[in-house]
């Protein structure tokens, strides 16, 4: 059974730039080793992610997740048993000023949500969407 996470947590303030930068390309090789798929955005002290993968993995990450020191406040979105392999790949990165504030959300991160079915696509693209602040 395969099941997918979505929440979004704010960062602690003593993580540096570079701390961010090396948890986004740490948590990238260990799920692609783990088989475990989604995205991984940061931006502007905010982190959103999306996991999905067996679901006793996913359980288990999200319990470490939870207890990392490196952010707090984390409100879960959506905790949901999906179809196999539901996402395509993972993709983490941090969003620059002026990714901020456009009129969609670019096709390289929509393109994580294709095989999920359409209701849940629509939930995860609205957060998505709010947390990338498209109009
Ligand atoms: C916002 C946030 C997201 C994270 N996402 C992942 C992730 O997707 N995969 C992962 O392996 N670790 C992720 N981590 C890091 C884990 O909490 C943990 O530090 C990491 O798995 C190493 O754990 P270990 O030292 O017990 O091996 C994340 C941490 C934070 C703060």
């Amino acid at each position: 059974m395969r099941h997918a996470i979505c929440y979004v947590s704010n960062k602690n303030k003593e993580i540096s730039d570079f701390q961010i930068q090396e948890l986004l390309e740490e948590s990238a090789s260990n799920n692609i080793l783990s088989g475990i798929k989604g995205v991984l955005l940061y931006s502007e002290g905010n982190f959103f992610q999306i996991i999905e993968g067996e679901k006793v993995f996913i359980l288990s990450l999200f319990e470490t997740i939870r207890q990392d020191a490196g952010h707090h406040g984390i409100i879960q979105i959506v905790g949901r048993d999906v179809e196999q392999d539901a996402f395509d790949g993972y993709k983490t990165d941090i969003l620059s000023g002026d990714m901020k504030y456009q009129t969609s959300i670019p096709k390289e991160y929509t393109d994580t949500l294709e095989g999920l079915p359409w209701d849940l696509k629509k939930i995860m693209e609205r957060m998505m969407g709010t947390f990338i602040d498209t109009h």
